[in-house]
Order: structure tokens, then C-alpha cells, then sequence
């Protein structure tokens, strides 16, 4: 796998040094990022992840982001690598003290990409641990992840991918890496934004999408899906899928070690979201969305 890197304005050896000792997102993870998926030398849904940047960087109280600073960035190591599969931005608030209290920046951007493969399906297991959807990083996509990579090992020590947990009322949130979509009766749900889950781009399109497709697809309402809907997935009784910008849609292939199917529905929306976005590689924001 190749990995290409832009920071501070150039393109860079993939093993250059580039961020300081001192840099706050190196030592507290005080930054934010996206991860992109690139179709045929494309950013998907470039605009969208822009805006959910912008917004992540606002939660955290950081200053504004260099949007043309980012856009450049990425035009750059996509002209460079027009194979890359999969694309990072990151934005941490530069230099600053080597304890909690912010510094003054300027911020550090760095743009990757890599050429690895879509993952082929989603193996994923429940994990003990909670999101806290009280927590200031509610729904920001900050650096601040070991939380998820905490998950994500247990989820691979069992032989999974991805690994689903609640909140801390016992309602099912989302993976450490994807949404979470559930075919139960007649319609899909999917964890509202209150139950602490981030705020998906890839789920926000297959509610607009699948919703345009004439789908029954909505946002429950919060404490409207438990935790224990999971259990009606491993019975049969209901399915599930994870949405993710490096997934897209995908039904989930077992839960905890048991194999499962695709629902219908389910499989009806990866397949309207595959059509809608070979037609829009940039799907902008919808107004008040
Ligand atoms: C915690 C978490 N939830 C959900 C998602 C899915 O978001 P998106 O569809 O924007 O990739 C991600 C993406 O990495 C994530 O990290």
C-alpha cells in the first residue's frame, strides 16, 4: 500500500518527520479530522466533509480552519496518487504547551491517501464499553480516538473488524468507525444524532437518498432503538448494516461470531446509494441539513 502525504504546503516523503514534538495534537490529540473515500481520482462528498470539518473543529473551540489551505491540500496528493482509494485530512491546533492548556497555533494540516482496498465485509462484535453522549466530543470527529482504537482491538482480538456499543443509557449508538442501520418490521432506523453517534455522512445521504428512492428509511427517535435490538438481529428477527465513507453501506456479515444475512431493505439502500453515487460524486448539503 502507498501512502502519500501533503503538509505544510508540499508534498512529502511518506516517512518525512513533519509534525513538532510540541504539536497539541501529538500530545493531547487536540485536532480534528475526516476520512474520505476517492472515486476515480475524486474526493467523494468533498463539500460534505468540509462542512462536518468546519463543524468539528467549532465544537472543539478551535480557530477556524484554512478551508483553502485544506482544498489545496487535497487537490494536490490527489493530482499526485489518482489511484488512491481512501483520503485523510488532518488538523490539529499546532504547537502548544506540553500539558492540557491550548496554544496559540498555527494550526498543523496534513492531507493523506492511501490505495488500500474497500474492507470486503463487517465482521462485528458488542463491546462492554460506552460512548458518553454527554461528553463534549459528542459527534466530533476529533483525533482524540484512543477510545475507538481501545474497541476496535477488542473487536479484532475476537476475530471481528468492527465492534458496536451503546450509550451510556444502554441505547445502541454506532461502531468506532461506521453507523449503524437496522431493518426491523417494515423500515430501517438508525440511531438518532442524540444518542451520541457522529453525525455520518455516509448515513446523512442514505437518509436522503433513500428517502428520495421512496425507501421507508428514518432516525429513530431518541431511546427509540436499545441495545438489545441486537439480539432480535442475531435471532433473525431483525437486520443490520454499518455505513461508513469507507464502507458505504454494508449489511452485516456476522455479530458476534454468528453469520448473518442481508435484510432486504438493507440491501435495497446499498443499492440505491451505489446508483446515486455513481451519478454525484459531490452531493453538496442540503439546506437546513
Ligand atoms: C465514530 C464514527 N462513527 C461513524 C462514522 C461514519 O462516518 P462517515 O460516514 O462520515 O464516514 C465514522 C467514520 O469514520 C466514525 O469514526
Amino acid at each position: 500500500m502507498t501512502t502519500l502525504v501533503w503538509a505544510g504546503g508540499l508534498l512529502r516523503a511518506e516517512d518525512e518527520p513533519i509534525v513538532s514534538a510540541q504539536d497539541h495534537g501529538w500530545t493531547v490529540g487536540d485536532g480534528v479530522f475526516e476520512t474520505l473515500e476517492v472515486v476515480r481520482g475524486r474526493a467523494f462528498a468533498l463539500s460534505r466533509h468540509l462542512k462536518r470539518l468546519a463543524y468539528s473543529a467549532a465544537r472543539m473551540g478551535m480557530a477556524e480552519i484554512d478551508a483553502e489551505a485544506v482544498r489545496e491540500g487535497v487537490g494536490e496528493i490527489l493530482a499526485a496518487g489518482p489511484d488512491s482509494t481512501r483520503l485523510r485530512i488532518t488538523v490539529s491546533t499546532g504547537r502548544g504547551p506540553q500539558a492540557t492548556a491550548r496554544g496559540t497555533g498555527p494550526h498543523t494540516i496534513v492531507v493523506t491517501a492511501t490505495d488500500g482496498p474497500r474492507p470486503a465485509e463487517c465482521r462485528a462484535v458488542r463491546v462492554p464499553w460506552r460512548r458518553n453522549e454527554r461528553s463534549p466530543l459528542a459527534g466530533v470527529k476529533s483525533t482524540s480516538y484512543a477510545e475507538n482504537v481501545v474497541m476496535m482491538e477488542f473487536a479484532r482480538s475476537r476475530g471481528a473488524d468492527e465492534a458496536l456499543m451503546a450509550n451510556t443509557h444502554g441505547h445502541l449508538c454506532e461502531g468506532t468507525g461506521s453507523n449503524i442501520l437496522i431493518e426491523r418490521g417494515d423500515e430501517i432506523v438508525t440511531p438518532p444524532l442524540a444518542s451520541g453517534c457522529l453525525p455520518g455522512i455516509t448515513r446523512g445521504l442514505a437518509l436522503e437518498w433513500g428517502a428520495d428512492a421512496g425507501l421507508p428509511i428514518r432516525a429513530a427517535a431518541p431511546g427509540e432503538l436499545e441495545m438489545s435490538v441486537l439480539d432480535e438481529v442475531l435471532r433473525g428477527e431483525a437486520f443490520a448494516a454499518v455505513s461508513s465513507s469507507t464502507r458505504r453501506i454494508q449489511p452485516l456479515a456476522s455479530l458476534d461470531g454468528t453469520a448473518l444475512v442481508a435484510g432486504p431493505l438493507l440491501s435495497g439502500l446499498r443499492d440505491v446509494f451505489e446508483s446515486a453515487a455513481a451519478l454525484d460524486v459531490d452531493p453538496g448539503p442540503r439546506r437546513g441539513k
